[in-house]
């Protein structure tokens, strides 16, 4: 990969002012570590304050409202979130696909809201353990980023993907390496078609799903992966850096 790998810790429902320690202490290890390009999604009680806390990281949100403003109670636009210092937004993760309702129109919306507020994105997709067995899990994951990507001119440039099957979240379970690969490069093949040869093959495909220090090295080695989406392991700065070293330091192919 010509790029850095890209390690973005996802803090999901995780995370008081007390975290602030843990996000500092990320960031200090990130700014010996320049090989990797490291990144938080931390709740968005505290992205104003990590933002304030840090300064080699990237701070971003993990989900917004496809609108820019109005009567939307509870909800946060792309530019508010660009306004409290993020400068990405997570999509269409399947907690909140799932959790949520959220359809591929949706997520497809929220996306272009994140574009047009001069944001990044990153866009999950991945299948649940039923479709996997059933052997569906490449037609269901190209469907659902066809369904799901934004289709704005300048969308390839600032896209992210990140693959991560429903099965392999929280549980331990990672994907093999060969089957992660297997999906990488069914994803950047749809990345070629719709964004063409040179912006389709621009465009990061990362992977998550009981990433560990333990196996990082492993999976972030295989081919096809420019860098992981970490949940649980992303909470405490040891375990988080000890996945951006391995990114580092990837295992000779
Ligand atoms: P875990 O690393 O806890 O499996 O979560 C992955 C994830 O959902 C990141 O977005």
């Amino acid at each position: 990969m010509a790029e850095r790998p890209y390690i973005v810790g996802n803090w999901k429902m995780n995370g008081t002012r007390a975290m602030l320690s843990e996000a500092r202490a990320i960031d200090r290890a990130a700014q010996r570590h320049m090989k990797v390009e490291v990144a938080l999604a931390p709740p968005y009680t505290l992205i104003h304050a990590v933002h304030r806390e840090v300064e080699q990281i990237g701070v971003g949100a993990q989900d917004c409202h496809p609108g820019t403003d109005g009567a939307f109670t509870g909800d946060i636009s792309a530019s508010m979130l660009a306004d409290a210092g993020a400068k990405f937004v997570i999509v269409g993760h399947s907690e909140r696909r799932m959790g949520h309702g959220e359809s591929n129109e949706l997520v497809r919306q929220k996306a272009q809201a994140a574009l047009s507020a001069s944001m990044r994105v990153i866009m999950c997709c991945g299948e649940d353990a039923e479709t996997r067995k059933a052997g569906r899990a490449i037609q269901f994951v190209t469907e659902q980023l066809t369904a799901s990507l934004p289709e704005m001119a300048d969308a390839a440039e600032k896209l992210t993907v990140a693959y991560e099957p429903i099965w392999a979240i929280g549980t331990g379970n990672n994907a093999t390496p060969a089957d992660i690969t297997e999906m990488h490069r069914e994803i950047r093949a749809l990345l070629v078609k719709l964004y063409g040869e040179e912006q389709g093959k621009a465009v990061r495909i990362l992977y998550g799903g009981s990433v560990k220090p333990e196996n990082a090295r492993e999976i972030l080695s295989a081919d096809e992966v420019g860098g992981a989406l970490v949940g649980g392991a992303s909470l405490t700065a040891d375990s988080f850096m000890g996945i951006a070293l391995a990114a580092g330091d990837p295992l000779d192919n």
